[in-house]
């Protein structure tokens, strides 16, 4: 039986397929990339980059929590003058390959765009748990626009801006980012959340609070996604929460051009594979191409 072509055009990049790896998911090594890659993802986004080495938080940096995970894990990463060969090595499993990058100004952001030869890049303006970085610029629509168009201004490939759900109005941000010229936005990064050891009364995480990522905030990404695909005309990347094909049918109704997948990979990497196939028969069973499933409930009057 043909298959139909999950094959789409996101944000200045041709993915085979529309399920892609999250950032920061697989750590920092060019292999662990390469696998998701030949695991079936249709594109890989690296963990983010930033312009000097850094350890990250101290431990615990992650926990389970109901339908989830809460990390704080500080943006650990060897810093983007090592990191290059990395990316070389992803490349090698055939589908492009995203940076993610931070800097704490628009002209730090530049200098790393300036020193790495990605696909694409993915700016994060969004962590919640990095002081100086994140959303402690992600949450003004001027750095944003700022940050988007000195990246833009540097790099020759697509750039995609990672939005932070912690604000009132997210369509703001993008509309921001989409004035500083992205290719695309992405949305969600992690929630700002805490949990507490009952027992002692500290707070689990090294660093007190954290995102929280996984089922939990599924619905909450289905909204964002849904405001950002009615309010822009640039595409827009659902990620948060998604774990199954019916996940991945249901955020791209809600306007997303693609999807990313982040800590349903702890089922292991044939989640790639399983979402694909499922959104496959389902375009099938329904004669739609994913363009056409594409902000399907926001043209449903
Ligand atoms: C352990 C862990 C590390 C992460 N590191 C990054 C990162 O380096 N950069 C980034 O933009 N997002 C990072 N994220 C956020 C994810 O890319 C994603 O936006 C978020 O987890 C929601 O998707 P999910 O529910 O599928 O995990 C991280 C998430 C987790 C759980």
């Amino acid at each position: 039986m043909l298959m139909p072509s999950l094959t789409v055009h996101a944000g200045g990049l041709t993915l085979h397929n529309p399920v892609l790896l999250a950032a920061g998911i697989l750590g920092t090594t060019g292999a662990s990339l390469r696998r998701a890659a030949l695991a079936g993802a249709g594109g890989v986004v690296t963990k983010s980059i930033g312009s000097v080495p850094r350890e990250g938080h101290p431990g615990p940096t992650v926990v389970g929590v109901e339908c989830g995970l809460l990390n704080a894990m500080g943006l650990p990463n060897p810093s983007y003058k090592e990191f290059q060969e990395e990316i070389e090595i992803a490349k090698t499993g055939g589908v492009p390959v995203i940076a993610s990058i931070f800097g704490s100004s628009a002209e730090e952001f530049a200098k790393i765009a300036r020193g790495l030869e990605p696909d694409a890049f993915e700016l994060n303006l969004s962590c919640p748990h990095a002081e100086k970085y994140g959303s402690e610029l992600g949450r003004y629509p001027e750095m944003v626009e700022a940050v988007t168009g000195a990246v833009k201004a540097a790099a020759n490939v697509p750039v995609w801006v990672k939005l932070t759900p912690n604000t009132a109005d997210i369509a703001e941000l993008g509309l921001a980012a989409q004035r500083g010229g992205a290719d695309a936005v992405v949305a969600i990064n992690t929630l700002k959340a805490m949990a507490i050891d009952i027992e002692t009364g500290y707070p689990i995480l090294g660093n007190r609070f954290g995102g929280l990522s996984g089922q939990a905030i599924k619905p909450v990404a289905v909204r964002c996604v849904y405001d950002l695909a009615s309010q822009l005309e640039i595409p827009v990347i659902g990620v948060g929460g998604v774990s199954s094909w019916e996940d991945a049918v249901e955020m791209i109704q809600a306007g997303a051009c693609a999807v990313q997948v982040g800590t349903a990979l702890l089922k292991g990497y044939s989640v790639f594979s399983e979402i694909t196939e499922g959104l496959s028969r389902y375009l099938e069973r329904k004669s739609l191409t994913p363009e056409e499933l594409c902000g399907l409930a926001g043209r449903r009057k």
